[in-house]
């Protein structure tokens, strides 16, 4: 971990064109959250930087398609990413939008230094123009035919057909998605990066100087440098953006991918105008940016290049944790398709449930491959970890405490071997949590935290102090305070995991916390109001009624954090079952989601027709001699799934065809059908059959074949041409 006295934590900005969903989640901001909440119980002074990135294309399709314009669909997206946010208990310092006008002048300023100080080259090429809408294209407004696959609706970027990269010049029959004009080729000019520039100091900078960062941004980054780095445009023909602050550049706007990372500092403006640069600009902090691994290059080579050219003293990352993608049941989630589970979504469907999908989303996350999300999972860790376990321990001691001591902390007797073991295991555990947590390894460190419940699950298992307090209340005490100190311990540990979990449980033992730094309010670095997710939390400044008990995390694994005689509250549910018919639901949900996908697919591939072949002859057709006939037998070959062999009449002789229409036909479907045969084919032995011919089928556009029926014919032996 990072010991400078500050710690500026930034989560990449989301696209404000629909809403988060698990993938982001898990991806970017749990982990910050986790990683934020446990520094800040260290004392560390941290800022929390997040907001939502308002520019880009396709927010402007998204407005095209929807008859709006793209200022309504950042204002309804970022409303509910934020509620989203807040509702799971991820509490940012602040959550600003690049469509402020503070940012615009930020990232205007940016712009007009690198460009006063001559860090960019500007290029004038062709680029594709619709000469009915008066614009220049975006790749992702040209459509036209992929020249691998035939696909017809292939972006000016990409195939979403065959998947392969294309770019507008590739594409046959190219046409405008704002007018369907056939576009035209016109000179613009652009703005560059020089990106080659810093090729050498980014070498040392990351190469040398961080090898500890994950292995995932690491090898990112050696791989786009050892390619070698290219200049990059930073500006676009397009009318939503910041503007190009040059004369003669009307009409265009910065690049999405260089205002975006601006947008980190002109929030951090916007919530700190007088000191923001001591967050920025002083060796005395320390900057983690919180990405998904597809914003690797832009943070590790794009963003520091910028600041590196801007010069002024702007800090630099001390790193990257980058996870890899979140599937969703097998799947890769896609908003556009739909196949996402939605945090908004989440919240209505699941209330009181928030601390659910934090931790089944650390359990399962995806630090260094990619993992899966399934409902069922979901189901199995909240009810046999979290209720099971978890709760089950704390309820028994909480429940216990009541009934035989009135819901004060009993008197801890002299310690036997089973309490001094599990005593002993916390600190262990907890050593090992702080390195997990100040390494980034999130998942690991909720393990840790979860083997602090294990432990007190079992220690009060093997203990029964409900059969105890028959015979022995002195030794029944004794447990139960033991108990009791690791509840506390849990109220702790969890509380950058479950927040909410852990604030229910600091009610249940009557105690505070203290949670350290907070600016959401502004210059003031404290603050005196409690939030969700924070009841009884306490920031620097604040204090408790007297004789509250204050969790710290350093007392984490002390043997007496809660004093005897100290009051205890009330036992509340920590966490509920989830029945099977809440996931269920969301189940039946994702199958009917997942029918609609195949649907689209069929439809689309059946309009996918590949194109025409070279013109052939009358000569080259007339040496064909295709027939009708009719299938007498049919078989599969054995240990093949392709190939049936069939006997047909040709009505010229009997013979053997092997045909591999095995996965669309099975036998029986075969037999008597009157098929289209080519009969003069060389004969071929496939699988030691000699076959005398084949069968004529036409290829649909999902790949599946149909053989040629003949509807209007009897005989076997009539020459088709
Ligand atoms: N909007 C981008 C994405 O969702 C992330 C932008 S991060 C920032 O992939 F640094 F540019 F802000
Ligand atoms: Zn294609």
């Amino acid at each position: 971990m990072t010991d400078k006295k500050r710690i500026l934590v930034t989560c990449a900005l989301p696209y404000a064109n629909g809403p988060v969903h698990i993938g982001h989640l898990a991806g970017v901001y749990v982990p910050a959250d986790i990683y934020v909440r446990y520094l800040r119980m260290r004392g560390r002074d941290v800022l929390y930087v997040c907001g939502s990135d308002e520019h880009g294309v396709p927010i402007t399709i998204k407005a095209r398609e929807q008859g709006c314009t793209p200022q309504d669909i950042v204002d309804r997206y970022h409303g509910i990413i934020k509620d989203s946010f807040s509702g799971l208990g991820i509490n940012f310092d602040i959550y600003g939008r690049t469509s402020s006008s503070v940012h615009a002048e930020g990232a205007s300023e940016f712009f007009s230094t690198l460009n006063d100080k001559g860090c960019f080259v500007t290029r004038e090429s062709e680029q594709y123009y619709d000469p009915e809408a008066g614009q220049f294209l975006a790749d992702r407004y040209i459509v036209g035919t992929c020249p691998r696959c035939g696909n017809e609706n292939a972006y000016g970027d990409q195939c979403e057909k065959c998947g392969c990269t294309l770019s507008p010049e590739e594409l046959i029959n190219p046409r405008s998605k704002l007018s369907g004009a056939t576009p035209v080729r016109k000179k613009t000019t652009h703005w560059y990066l020089p990106l080659q520039n810093y090729e050498q100091w980014l070498r040392e900078w990351i190469l040398e100087g961080h090898k500890e960062w994950r292995t995932n941004v690491y090898g990112q980054v050696k791989s786009w440098l050892d390619t070698g780095l290219q200049p990059r445009a930073v500006t676009r023909d397009l009318d939503w953006g910041v503007p190009v602050p040059v004369e003669g550049a009307e009409g265009k706007v910065l690049y999405v991918w260089f205002d975006a990372p601006i947008g980190y500092i002109s929030n951090t403006r916007e919530l700190l105008p007088q000191s923001w640069e001591k967050w920025w600009k002083s060796e005395d902090t320390g900057l983690v940016h919180f990405i998904g691994k597809d914003n690797i290059v832009f943070h590790c080579i794009v963003f520091p290049s910028m600041l590196k050219a801007y010069g002024g003293a702007y800090i630099l990352p001390e790193n990257v944790p980058a996870n890899e993608f979140l599937n969703l049941e097998g799947d890769k989630i896609s908003t556009s398709r739909g196949w996402a589970v939605w945090a908004h979504e989440y919240l209505n469907d699941f209330p009181g449930k928030e601390d659910v999908l934090r931790y089944v989303l650390t359990a399962n996350a995806p630090q260094t491959a990619d993992n899966d999300f399934s409902w069922k999972d979901f189901q199995t860790r909240n009810n046999s970890e979290l209720v099971a376990v978890f709760g089950n321990f704390v309820n028994r001691a909480v429940v216990l405490t009541h009934k035989y001591f009135g819901g004060t902390v009993p008197a801890c007797g002299a310690l036997s071997d089973v309490d001094r073991e599990v005593l002993d295991e916390i600190p262990a555990i907890r050593a090992s949590l702080e390195r997990n947590m100040e390494n980034f390894r999130f998942r690991e460190a909720l393990r840790d935290a979860m083997g602090i419940a294990r432990a007190g699950n079992k220690y009060i298992s093997d203990t029964e102090p409900w059969k105890l307090a028959k015979t022995d209340l002195e030794r029944t005490a004794t447990v139960l305070n033991v108990s009791l100190q690791i509840c506390a311990d849990l109220a702790i540990a969890f509380e950058p995991f479950t927040p909410f979990a852990a604030e229910r449980l600091r009610d249940m033992l009557g105690v505070g916390l203290y949670a350290g730094s907070d600016h959401r309010i502004g210059e003031q670095e404290t603050v005196n109001t409690y939030r969700p997710g924070e009841g009884r939390a306490l920031h620097s400044g604040q204090t408790f009624p007297e004789g509250v008990p204050v969790l710290r995390w350093e007392q984490l694994g002390d043997a007496c954090i809660l004093p005897e005689g100290h009051r205890i509250g009330e036992a509340r549910l920590l966490f509920a079952k989830i029945e099977d018919d809440a996931v269920d639901a969301q189940i039946s949900r994702l199958q009917k989601i997942r029918a609609e996908i195949e649907a689209r697919k069929k439809a689309e591939a059946r309009k996918n027709v590949p194109p025409q072949k070279d013109a052939c002859t009358f000569d080259d057709f007339g040496k064909m001699d295709i027939r009708t006939a009719t299938v007498l037998e049919a078989e599969r070959v054995p240990k093949t799934d392709k190939l049936l062999k069939l006997t047909i009449d040709t009505g010229i002789d009997r013979r053997v065809i092997v045909s591999g229409i095995a996965e669309y036909y099975s036998p029986e479907d075969m037999v008597g059908r009157q098929i289209c045969v080519l009969a003069n084919l060389e004969p071929r032995v496939i699988r030691g059959i000699e076959s005398r011919g084949m069968i004529l089928m036409a290829k649909q556009g999902d790949g599946s074949m149909r053989f040629i029926t003949t509807q209007e014919t009897t005989d076997n032996g009539a020459q088709i041409g």
